[in-house]
């Protein structure tokens, strides 16, 4: 039987998701936006490119009606303003929790099965929002930010040390934000602890380049944020539900007494298959990591309750 993957926004990362999507005959795509023809040419667009790249995915751009979203295995959520240079995710909050729990309530409505990919920012927050709206179990409400995060932090990486992406596996946890947790304990080349690879200060500046990864973008592009990469790290995540690869991926997902944390989303290593999140995975942090894990959460706490506040 055919997947069918929902994306909503039209915008770099969704468009780009949706190309990503189709591009790897992963599912059938609806590409939905409230903008009138663009999802539409970018989606016809895409299909023209098809012949080329030799897919038989297809993909319908719609506006506004979210009817298209029917059915959806996976949801994947950008819709949203993006950050401009000096803002940070936090100021996007009440334009995007507004966007973000309209969206929730359509899809809900027809998609009551659907593992939603939330890649909106400040992404915990947006989390909080999408469970909250869609009153899904936690398994099917997944935040997209540490694979992200981890692939800025295996590219830095890579680049230091002139060795291939593949050898560099490297995890970050935590929120997704200036607060997030890069572990070089647990980040290899080849197997190798990175911490035997290079000096402290090197990591060290690599670490603070990953937290920094986000801004580094938006003040490169000026005009919008980065897509390139999140859209492969959605794309990552809704692979490994669709194919049920019982694949190892960092995720922000719904805490409840795991890592000492309770009811908040924030990013930790989780099991993706069929059902979403099968499994949080928790490893052994020092107290050093779990207090940087505790200081993120606070982050991500303070969002939730300025929400609460807003919305009364
Ligand atoms: C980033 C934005 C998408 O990290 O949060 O680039």
């Amino acid at each position: 039987m055919r997947r069918k993957v929902t994306v909503v926004g039209a915008g770099n990362v969704g468009a780009t998701a949706a190309m990503r999507l189709v591009e790897k005959e992963l599912a059938d795509v609806a590409l939905i936006d409230i903008l009138d023809g663009v999802p539409a040419g970018k989606a016809l667009d895409l299909m023209e490119a098809a012949p080329i790249e030799k897919h038989d995915s297809k993909i319908l751009g719609i506006t506004a009606d979210y009817g298209q979203a029917k059915d959806s295995d996976i949801v994947i959520i950008t819709a949203g303003i993006p950050r401009k240079p000096g803002m940070s995710r936090d100021d996007l909050l009440t334009t995007n929790m507004g966007i973000m729990r309209s969206v929730v309530q359509e899809i809900a409505a027809v998609a009551p099965k659907a593992v939603l990919i939330i890649v909106s920012n400040p992404l915990d927050a947006m989390c909080h929002v999408a469970f909250d709206a869609s009153g899904f179990p936690k398994n099917r409400v997944l935040g997209m930010a540490g694979v992200l995060d981890s692939a800025r932090f295996r590219a830095f990486i890579a680049m230091e040390l002139d060795v291939s992406v593949e050898n560099v596996n490297a995890f970050v946890l935590g929120g997704h934000g200036d607060t997030m947790v890069p572990l070089p304990r647990y980040s290899t080349v080849a197997g190798i602890p990175i911490t035997e690879l290079m000096p402290r200060e090197r990591l060290d500046s690599l670490v603070d380049r990953t937290r920094n990864g986000g801004a580094e973008i938006v003040g490169l592009l000026k005009t919008g944020s980065a897509y390139y990469a999140p859209a492969s790290a959605a794309v990552e995540m809704a692979e490994a539900i669709l194919k049920d690869k019982k694949k190892i991926l960092p995720c922000a997902v719904y805490l409840e007494g795991e890592y000492g944390i309770q009811n908040l989303f924030i990013g930790v290593p989780v099991k993706l298959g069929k059902n979403g999140m099968e499994e949080i995975i928790e490893i052994t942090l020092s107290d050093e990591e779990q207090k940087a894990l505790l200081h993120s959460a606070d982050a991500v706490q303070k969002l939730v309750e300025d929400m609460q506040r807003l919305s009364g």
